[in-house]
């Protein structure tokens, strides 16, 4: 009944629907567009549309907002926050720039706007390495708030980099003795995680990928079934795009609270009054879209 409401009154309003990868199954099934954050942001500003109602964290709904400053960005509970984007403020960002004068800071998408606002160059999953690849080898980076991000690009790009030490609660839910009894029971499957896992999950893994580069990487390989290690919704959006294939979560328990703060009855409600909209002040979104944009460019 709900789920009719919200397809007829969005064809009425003429809004469109961008949910995360991570939404629940209830959310993907109405949206009109999934994605993971880069590409969320990247087409809230192409779509034609000028009400997006965006289903995600806080964050994600600012970053579009950032981007399409003429376009109005709602999101069904702006509480939907992210506590690692929480780990970092802007003042702790100034002191550490401070020690480090002429370091180049990379910001994870997963921040304040606030924050971006301080930053160089923003990143996401899906960019982090071409982001710090594309800094001169001469030059000092900052990375955060994600550690666990961070060490992952460090090693892959052969590099130092000065480390934040924020994290994402929900990727900390793995644990090596349960992937290798999935690997045990499901022998010949690929474990594919998000690089928000810790070092010692990214070294039990084949594949390190953000949710975007998963849908790519399950689309392209052999394998039929495949170990996911990122929030549980995933194995739904990877399990409604290649049904012939095997998705299994790498752990049931890993649920973000916060995703999941989108429900069905308020994604309705804000079909309905067109609110709450995402609002970013105008300095600090001028700095931010400058970050984002340096980021959207490479
Ligand atoms: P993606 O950009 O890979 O979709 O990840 C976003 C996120 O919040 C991971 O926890
Ligand atoms: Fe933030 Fe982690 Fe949730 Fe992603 S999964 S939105 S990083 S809390």
């Amino acid at each position: 009944m709900i789920i009719k409401q919200i397809l007829d009154l969005k064809k009425k309003k003429g809004v469109s629907i961008l949910a995360h990868n991570y939404q629940s199954p209830e959310i993907q099934d109405v949206a009109d567009h999934l994605g993971d954050s880069l590409a969320l942001s990247r087409l809230a500003h192409h779509l034609d549309t000028d009400i997006i109602i965006f289903c995600g964290v806080l964050f994600m709904a600012e970053t579009a907002a950032i981007l399409s400053p003429d376009k109005k960005i709602i999101i069904p509970d702006p509480a939907a926050g992210c506590p690692l984007a929480d780990m970092i403020t802007p003042d702790a960002l100034r002191q550490l720039k401070k020690k480090h004068p002429g370091a180049i800071v990379v910001t994870y998408v997963n921040s304040t706007a606030e924050v971006k606002a301080e930053t160089d160059i923003c990143c996401t999953s899906a960019n982090a390495l071409e982001v710090v690849n594309s800094i001169p080898n001469d030059k000092e980076i900052i990375f955060g708030p994600d550690k666990n991000l961070g060490s992952w690009v460090a090693s892959q790009a052969k590099r130092d980099l000065i480390l934040w030490n924020g994290f994402c609660v929900v990727h900390q839910l793995f644990s090596i003795e349960k992937i290798r009894e999935l690997r045990k029971a499901y022998p010949g499957s690929v474990v594919m995680v998000h690089p928000e896992v810790p070092p010692e999950i990214v070294a039990e893994s084949d594949i390190v990928a953000g949710t975007g580069g998963m849908i790519r990487f399950a689309g392209e390989s052999d394998a039929d079934t495949f170990i996911v290690g990122t929030e549980v919704n995933m194995t739904y959006r990877l399990q409604t795009i290649y049904p012939e294939k095997n998705f299994i979560p790498a752990s049931s328990g890993a649920i973000c609270r916060n995703m999941e703060k989108i429900t069905p009855e308020k994604l309705l409600r804000s079909l309905d009054t067109l609110s709450p909209v995402v609002t970013v002040p105008g300095d600090i979104a001028e700095a931010a879209r400058s970050a984002i944009e340096k980021m959207v460019k490479i």
